[in-house]
């Protein structure tokens, strides 16, 4: 077996992946048809491409535009998961949304929750794929706007909502103006986590875990920068949730082995691999494993603490995560062995 394809198949969670941005191409050109959105190409592809957070995010807010109906919602979760399971043995995920991306164009809540709920338990029934989902603040919405979506998803939360993050434009928008939307998540019993080091020094990440309360960090990259709590994140086994690809593309790592994710991987940090916006950045949950570690020379060894470190660092409980690891061990012994007698 070629190491490429084992990359490929090895079991696979993943924490870190946003709902908008997995919407395929051809679904983002139907959608829009469907719904008369006008775009400024009918060659979608074409619109996948930036050099900058702002210009992606645009862009993500353009794909959003287009899923409107709860059916719609419903699709693209289903064709994200089936993609995972197809491109790289998703099985299980916590995936991002942003619930006022879309109540903000007058999409009820409901709709957008329900819709992608219907998609998730349709690709479990179908696919055996498993998910839950985290609902985003936007870092650019004003702190009142997030705490009302925040109340609106405690009053109305399926049993996959396990969840409260954040994501956006880093620099211009720092995690504490949103205090109170954490705190009412906390208080509602929803897992906390965050977006933070990714563009911005690391005081974000402090006050992530200090006031914020999260549990996990979203990238962390800048963390390095500061030995300090570099040691305390190792000391306290926090969890990072990286995504290699989006993150080389608008943050100027182009080359994988100048990545951060390599000096994290060597302070004994906490790392997982992520897609983070498959579509969106040509990329998939596989291929995130085949570039990075063929970039940084990771071996077995490596690629099994990747993916037993996103079981462990879910928020799946305690029983859970056990069956989980047991499946991932006894998958990864499996390809170890087909891998060595090939080799
Ligand atoms: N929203 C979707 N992907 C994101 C990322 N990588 N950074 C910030 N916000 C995002
Ligand atoms: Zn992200």
């Amino acid at each position: 077996m070629r190491y490429e394809d084992y990359l490929r198949r090895v079991p696979k969670a993943e924490l870190h992946c946003h709902f908008e941005g997995t919407v395929r191409p051809a679904t983002f050109a139907e959608l829009a048809r469907k719904h008369g959105v006008a775009l400024p190409t009918q060659e979608v592809d074409a619109l996948y491409a930036y050099d900058t957070i702002e210009e992606f995010l645009k862009i993500f807010g353009l794909v959003s535009t287009t899923i409107i109906d709860r059916d719609d919602f419903a699709r693209v979760a289903y064709e994200s998961l089936a993609d995972g399971q197809s491109l790289g043995n998703l099985v299980y995920r916590e995936m991002f949304f942003n619930p006022t991306l879309h109540t903000r164009r007058g999409i009820a809540y409901e709709t957008v929750v329900d819709g992608i709920v219907d998609g998730i338990r349709q690709a479990r029934h179908d696919l055996g794929v498993d998910c839950r989902l985290i609902a985003d603040v936007y870092r650019q919405d004003d702190p009142a706007e997030a705490l009302a979506m925040v109340e609106q998803v405690l009053a109305h939360r399926p049993d996959e909502l396990i969840g409260l993050g954040m994501d956006g434009a880093e620099a211009p928008d720092p995690p504490e103006r949103f205090v109170a939307a954490y705190r009412a998540a906390r208080a509602g019993g929803l897992r906390l986590t965050s977006h933070a080091c990714e563009d911005a020094p690391p005081q974000n990440i402090r006050t992530c875990l200090d006031l914020l309360g999260c549990e996990r960090i979203d990238h962390g990259y800048h963390i390095l920068d500061d030995p300090a709590l570099v040691a305390r994140a190792r000391d306290e086994g926090l969890v990072f949730t990286c995504c290699p690809t989006a993150t080389a593309t608008v943050y100027g790592w182009r080359d994988l082995g100048t990545h951060p994710i390599r000096g994290m991987v060597a302070s004994d940090l906490r790392v997982t691999l992520n897609s983070d916006d498959p579509t969106m950045f040509h990329t998939d949950i596989g291929k995130e494993f085949v570039d990075l570690c063929t970039a940084l020379d990771y071996g077995p060894a490596q690629v099994r603490r990747f993916c037993l470190e996103s079981v462990d660092g879910s928020w799946l409980d305690d029983g859970e995560k056990r069956a989980l690891r047991v499946r991932f061990n006894a998958q990864l012994d499996a390809l170890d062995a087909e891998l060595g007698e090939v080799a």
